[in-house]
């Protein structure tokens, strides 16, 4: 199955509306646009969403106003690193779509130390029972640093709950790692 049809399976599954979630990495908005869907109501829930390329902000805000404007209200977008996330803020949903935007800037990619503070960052803040939902690119090479910095850490996260959906015959194509904090 594939790796973001299977991510959005699992984040519908999991979310209600009301709650707070962050797309870590929002390129062209997609993820944003799901998340918004499925928690935000004229009155409750909260989507925060960061990219470091003004372009993916503009894009994913171009996206969002598909959105009742109410809803478009509760959504924050951030042109910023995910090294950082909002104060006093404890969501129930990190997500992380790692890698560059498809067809943009190759440099722009997420990298291997940065995303492991920021998934260190992310369970940190995270809300007991909440998740964290990390895509994977191996396929180039700062994709493949990551998959192995990734893997490495949460081999150290033995009080968590963690899945990792990866083809067994297929080392470089695309891996989904899944973490729940009790
Ligand atoms: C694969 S794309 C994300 C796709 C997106 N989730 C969607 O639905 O279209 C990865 C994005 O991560 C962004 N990125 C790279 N480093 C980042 C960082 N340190 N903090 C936040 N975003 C970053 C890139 O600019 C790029 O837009």
């Amino acid at each position: 199955m594939y790796h973001t049809h299977l991510a959005h399976l699992i984040w519908k599954d999991f979310l209600k509306p009301g709650m707070t979630c962050i797309d870590a990495t929002a390129g062209n908005g997609n993820d944003t646009l799901f998340l918004a869907k499925c928690v935000l109501t004229p009155n409750s829930g909260w989507v925060h969403a960061f990219d470091i390329q003004a372009d993916a902000i503009i894009t994913t805000q171009e996206r969002l106003t598909s959105l009742p404007l109410p809803l478009q209200k509760r959504i924050t977008l951030h042109e910023a690193s995910h090294e950082t996330f909002p104060p006093n803020i404890s969501p129930s949903l990190i997500v992380y779509n790692l890698g560059y935007l498809p067809g943009g800037d190759l440099d722009k990619t997420t990298l291997s130390e940065s995303t492991l503070k920021s998934c260190e960052n992310a369970i940190r803040i995270l809300s007991h029972g909440g998740l964290l939902s990390i895509t994977i690119y191996p396929g180039h090479p700062e994709g493949l640093r990551e998959k192995s910095t990734l893997l490495g850490w949460i081999e150290s996260l033995s009080d968590l709950q963690i899945f990792h959906h990866t083809p067994i015959n297929r080392p470089n194509q695309p891996s989904l790692i899944m973490i729940r904090k009790y």
